[in-house]
């Protein structure tokens, strides 16, 4: 799936290769502070993609999807289509290495406890409402690639995949800075989930919504 505009600028959405793994790794960083920049906002400028992408690569590749603009990644869309089961391998496969680069923080002080203390409970991804929306997503495009539709058709991209595979819905969290995030989810059509209908924090969506 590709576009090209006169001059030579070519967009494409594709499958992940393990060779885009450090370019991705780099749009989560540079996205990761509600959607702005956050290099050098904690000790690890890793301690994102650890937590938000790379364990979703390494377990469900073929849910993930790559823009690229003229061959570069500059965007992406990573997911799980079982929240449950994602935790669990987490949490046998992935954390005793996490816990090693990023030791749990005795006392949750700062932010960054927070966001380490996320990394050590893969729980958290599960949401309410898990029957319904088992699947889960996060997604990130650099600066230069949003606000031209790529977002929506990513989503359009995972819900298809989901649908096909039996899936009925997906959830995701957005931070509370995050309003431009909170503007796209829900003008694609996510909304609180049924059992938490206050929390405009946690969001789903159907796999059979059009978008
Ligand atoms: C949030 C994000 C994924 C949206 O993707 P995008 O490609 O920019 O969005 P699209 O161009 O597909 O927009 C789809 C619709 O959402 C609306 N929308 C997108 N961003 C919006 C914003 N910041 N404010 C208001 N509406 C917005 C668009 O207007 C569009 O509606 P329309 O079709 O009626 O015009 C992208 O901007 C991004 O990656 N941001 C930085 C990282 C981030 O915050 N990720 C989410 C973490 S929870």
């Amino acid at each position: 799936m590709g576009s090209a505009a006169p001059g030579g600028d070519r967009w494409e959405v594709r499958g992940y290769a393990a060779e885009d793994e450090a370019a991705l790794r780099r749009v989560c960083l540079l996205t990761g502070d509600a959607g702005g920049d956050a290099t050098g906002l904690y000790a690890d400028d890793d301690l994102l993609a650890d937590i938000f992408l790379l364990p979703y690569l390494a377990f469900e590749p073929e849910l993930a999807s790559v823009l690229t603009r003229d061959g570069r990644p500059v965007g992406y869309l990573v997911a799980t289509a079982d929240s449950v089961g994602f935790a669990e391998r987490y949490r046998r496969d992935w954390l005793p290495g996490f816990a090693l680069r990023h030791p749990r923080p005795a006392r949750i002080v700062s932010f960054e406890d927070r966001i380490l203390d996320l990394g050590h409970s893969p729980e958290h991804s599960i949401g309410d409402d898990h029957v319904l929306f088992p699947a889960h997503l996060h997604i990130d495009l650099l600066p230069e690639a949003q606000g031209r539709g790529w977002g929506r058709l990513l989503v359009r991209r995972l819900l298809a995949a989901l649908r096909s595979a039996g899936v009925p819905g997906v959830q995701l969290g957005v931070g509370e800075r995050n309003v431009g995030a909170r503007a796209f989810y829900r003008r694609l059509g996510f909304a609180p989930l049924p059992s938490a209908p206050q929390n405009a924090l946690r969001l789903g969506l159907p796999t059979d919504a059009v978008v």
